[in-house]
C-alpha cells in the first residue's frame, strides 16, 4: 500500500468521523429545540375569539402571544421534525384573518386582559383587542413552501394558499398607492425591526437616545390610531409611508413561493399572477432603492420616494432576492457584508453597520435593532448567499452563529462583537440555526 493510499484512507476516516459528530451535534441541538418549543407552547380556548388556539410563543415570558413572522420561522424549524405541528402553526395563525385578507402582526390569544401599553397603540380602539391592526413581513408562504417540500401535502396547500393569496392581494390593494409594486409600511413595527434607526431618519429626528426620540418614534402610531388604521388614508397623509427593504424582499420571495405552490396544485392563472407580482416589485426594488454612490440599497420614504440613508442589515436583505446579480451582488458582499468597518464583525451580521453613528452593539435601553445580531435576519442573509453560490461566506456566518448559540444559548439577540446573548432566553426564532445546518 503506497503512502497516498494511506493518506486517502486516513482522510476518509476523519471525514466520516467528523460527519458523525456533526450529525450527533445536530441531534443534540434538535432535542434542545424541541424542549424550547414544548416550553413555549400555548393552547386553550379563547373566549374573546370564540376559538381554540395552539401555537408556539416566541418566549415563555413577555412574548406570550402569536406573532406573524415568528410563526413562519417556528414552522420552518418544526418542518424538520414535526410537519403536522408546523402546519398547525400556520393554520392557527390564519384563524385571525380578516374578511378583506389582512393578517395582523399579533394575535392576542388567551382570556386575560392585555396589559402591554403598546398593544393599545397598535390595535383599533378596544378594551381587549383580539389582534393588532398593523401587519408584519409576509413570511408565511416561505414557511408553507418549506413544509410542502418535506411532506408533499397538497390538501394543506389547497387549504392555506387561497388565504395567503388574499393577504398578498390586500397588501397590493391597500399598501401600494403609487402602483410600483413595492408595498409600504405604516409604522416601524410592521417591519419587524422595531427601533431600527432607518425609521428615526425617516421621522426627521436624527439625534439618538433622548426622550424626544420616543415622542417622534411613537407619533405615527398615535396618528394611525386616530386614522383607525385606514391604510390608504394614512399613506395619503404621508406622515409615515416607507417602502421598506426587508418587508419588500420577503413580499417578493413569498410571492414567488406562492407562484410555485399554485402551480403544483394546477392553478396556472394564480401562479402566473404571483410570478408577475414578484417580478414587478423586484424590478422596482433593484432600480429605485439602489444608491449608485454608496453602492447599497436604502428604503424609500414619503410620496417623493426619498432614500433613508442609514446602513442596516435591511440594506443587505436584497441578497435574498433571486434577481440580484452583477455589480449589485458584488458590492453588497465585498463592499459591505465583508467590510470589518461595517457588517463583518466577530459575530456577523449586526443589525446596524458599525460605522453608523446609531450603532450600539450592546443590549441597549428598551431599544431593539440598534446594532446586535439577530438570528432571523441572518437566516435571510445565509439563504441568500447560498442562492447566489456564496457557500463559503454563508458557512462562516453559520459557524459563528453556532458558536454564539453554544456559548450563550438561544437568546433573543447577540452582541456582534463579543457574541454575548441578550434579553429573552430560549427564544423561538433563534432555533432557525437548525434550518441552516
Ligand atoms: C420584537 C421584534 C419583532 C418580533 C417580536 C416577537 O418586537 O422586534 O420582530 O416579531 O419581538 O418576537
Amino acid at each position: 500500500m503506497g503512502l497516498s493510499t494511506v493518506i486517502y484512507i486516513a482522510s476518509s476516516v476523519c471525514y466520516i468521523l467528523e460527519d458523525m459528530s456533526f450529525d450527533k451535534n445536530k441531534k443534540i441541538l434538535q432535542k434542545k429545540v424541541q424542549e424550547i418549543f414544548r416550553n413555549n407552547r400555548r393552547e386553550g380556548f379563547s373566549i374573546f375569539h370564540g376559538k381554540k388556539y395552539n401555537y408556539i410563543a416566541p418566549a415563555d415570558r413577555e412574548y406570550l402571544y402569536q406573532w406573524l413572522w415568528d410563526t413562519a420561522f417556528h414552522a420552518i424549524v418544526l418542518s424538520h421534525f414535526d410537519t403536522d405541528q408546523a402546519k398547525q402553526e400556520i393554520k392557527n395563525f390564519l384563524k385571525a384573518q380578516r374578511e378583506d385578507g389582512f393578517l395582523p402582526h399579533i394575535i392576542f390569544w388567551g382570556n386575560k386582559i392585555v396589559l402591554q401599553h403598546w398593544a393599545y397603540m397598535e390595535s383599533k380602539l378596544s378594551l381587549r383587542p383580539k389582534t393588532t391592526a398593523i401587519s408584519q413581513p409576509p413570511a408565511l408562504a416561505l414557511a408553507v413552501e418549506t413544509i410542502y417540500k418535506k411532506d408533499k401535502d397538497r390538501v394543506f396547500l389547497k387549504k392555506v394558499l387561497p388565504q395567503l393569496a388574499r393577504f398578498h392581494r390586500w397588501l397590493i390593494k391597500d399598501r401600494d398607492p403609487d402602483g410600483d409594486g413595492l408595498v409600504s409600511v405604516i409604522t416601524s413595527y410592521e417591519s419587524g425591526m422595531d427601533e431600527l434607526p432607518v425609521f428615526q431618519y425617516v421621522l426627521g429626528h436624527r439625534k439618538s437616545g433622548d426622550l424626544k426620540y420616543w415622542y417622534y418614534h411613537r407619533k405615527p402610531d398615535i396618528l394611525n390610531l386616530v386614522n383607525q388604521f385606514e391604510s390608504r388614508q394614512i399613506l395619503d397623509q404621508d406622515y409615515f409611508n416607507v417602502e421598506e427593504l426587508l418587508f419588500n424582499c420577503v413580499f417578493i420571495e413569498a410571492s414567488r413561493a406562492l407562484s410555485r405552490l399554485f402551480l403544483t396544485i394546477g392553478e396556472k392563472k394564480e401562479s402566473s399572477y404571483f410570478a408577475k407580482v414578484a417580478k414587478k416589485a423586484e424590478n422596482s426594488l433593484l432600480t429605485k432603492c439602489w444608491d449608485e454612490k454608496d453602492k447599497i440599497f436604502y428604503s424609500l420614504y414619503s410620496k417623493d420616494e426619498k432614500k433613508a440613508k442609514v446602513k442596516t442589515v435591511a440594506g443587505l436583505l436584497p441578497l435574498f432576492l433571486d434577481g440580484l446579480k452583477g455589480n449589485q451582488l458584488e458590492a453588497l458582499v465585498n463592499k459591505h457584508l465583508l467590510n470589518p468597518k461595517e457588517f463583518w464583525t466577530e459575530y456577523p451580521v449586526p443589525s446596524v453597520a458599525k460605522n453608523e453613528p446609531y450603532y450600539n452593539p450592546t443590549q441597549g435601553l428598551r431599544m431593539l435593532w440598534r446594532g446586535p445580531t439577530w438570528i432571523n435576519t441572518n437566516w435571510f442573509i445565509v439563504k441568500g448567499l447560498r442562492k447566489h453560490g456564496l457557500n463559503k461566506i454563508a458557512d462562516e456566518i453559520v459557524q459563528k452563529m453556532l458558536k454564539m448559540i453554544e456559548k450563550e444559548g438561544f437568546r433573543e439577540y447577540y452582541n456582534p462583537e463579543t457574541g454575548q446573548g441578550y434579553r429573552r432566553k430560549n427564544f423561538g426564532w433563534s432555533t432557525l440555526i437548525l434550518d441552516l445546518l
